[in-house]
């Protein structure tokens, strides 16, 4: 049997370059695996669980889709589609709540960020949401989830409920990993912290054209270019991140030589870094244009994947309720 991979993005607003690097270049690279099969979700129940405008929601969880299509996601081989529409992922949730206690659920360090950017809003769903998590994971069995390091919190809970549902009733829960992929931390154009939809100046989107990729890497701050030792934080170590990010390791270590020689000339950093992310981001921003022309085929893109989706999952959750007693 194939092992499974597993991963989402939650619909708040459409993907940025950090997402681009930091998960979908990897769900591409995984995709080519034929040892692997893959389920990639927007997990829009995940949405709900912090303030959120019904209204604009469907739209919102089709934007994301529409970028994994766009960035190379192949619905031919791997699962493309909204957690929503796979009920078994909100039961298998609930079967999981009865193995885990509200004090772990409080302490976790995610659960208090949340609590502290939305102090009138701590819901249920919320205390719930690594729950759901791990049902999205293990209703697949799968054991390799590509996603960034902050959520290995989440995974820790995901590998607690494995551990506990195959104890108490022999489930055979793998116990999920994180599977790093190259690049993954792609850093603020600001100078600090992680490229970030909420930060303004510290992200590019994955639609913007040449003139505004230049215009927001022209933000980015630097500094006189030239000394002994290469900065490791701020707004230049940042700059030469990218460069190895999207022009290589090569290049890098060209403008690095400058840095310590003669001196390195931002405005020719920044202009050509801008043409390489653009040359990246065309292809990806050809392919949207064409599902966003097609709201049919990518409707059905998304209910085939449901299908298939659902056939993996409705197995598993079947397995437990029997083991639980229930039904
Ligand atoms: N919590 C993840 C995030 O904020 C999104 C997510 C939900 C997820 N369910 C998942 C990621 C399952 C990987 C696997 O990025």
């Amino acid at each position: 049997m194939k092992s499974r991979v597993f991963s989402a993005t939650r619909a708040s607003g459409r993907l940025h370059l950090g997402n681009y690097l930091g998960a979908v270049k990897g769900y591409l690279a995984l995709q080519e695996r034929s040892d692997l099969e893959c389920v990639f979700m927007a997990v829009d129940l995940h949405t709900i669980t912090t303030p959120y405008d019904a209204k604009t929601l469907p739209q919102a969880s089709r934007e994301i889709i529409i970028d994994y299509l766009a960035a190379g996601l192949d619905p031919e081989r791997v699962v493309v589609t909204l957690q929503s529409l796979v009920s078994e992922h909100s039961e298998l949730a609930f079967l999981f709540s009865s193995v885990v206690s509200i004090a772990r659920m409080q302490h976790l360090p995610t659960f208090k960020d949340k609590v502290k950017q939305h102090p009138n809003h701590v819901t249920m769903a919320l205390l719930n949401y690594p729950l759901l998590m791990a049902a999205d994971i293990l209703v697949y069995k799968a054991g390799l989830v590509p996603v960034g390091i902050d959520q290995e919190p989440h995974l820790e809970v995901a590998r607690e409920i494995a551990r506990k549902m195959n104890e108490l009733y022999g489930m055979d829960f793998p116990e999920p990993q994180r599977f790093a992929t190259r690049g993954e931390y792609v850093p603020s154009l600001a100078g600090a912290g992680k490229m970030s939809k909420s930060v303004e100046g510290s992200y590019i989107n994955l639609t913007d054209d040449l003139a505004t990729i230049k215009k927001r890497l022209a933000g980015a701050p630097t500094d006189s270019g030239r000394g002994e030792t290469i900065p490791t934080q701020g707004g230049v170590a940042n700059l030469l991140k990218f460069v190895e990010l999207i022009q290589g390791a090569d290049r890098r270590a060209e403008y690095e030589a400058s840095y310590q020689g003669a001196g390195l000339r931002y405005g020719d950093l920044k202009n050509e870094l801008a043409a390489a992310i653009f040359a990246e981001l065309a292809p990806i921003q050809e392919r949207r244009r064409t599902f966003e022309a097609d709201p049919k085929k990518l409707e059905e893109i998304i209910q085939t994947g449901a299908t298939k989706a659902r056939a993996i999952a409705s197995i598993t959750l079947k397995e437990v309720k029997t083991k639980m007693g229930l039904g």
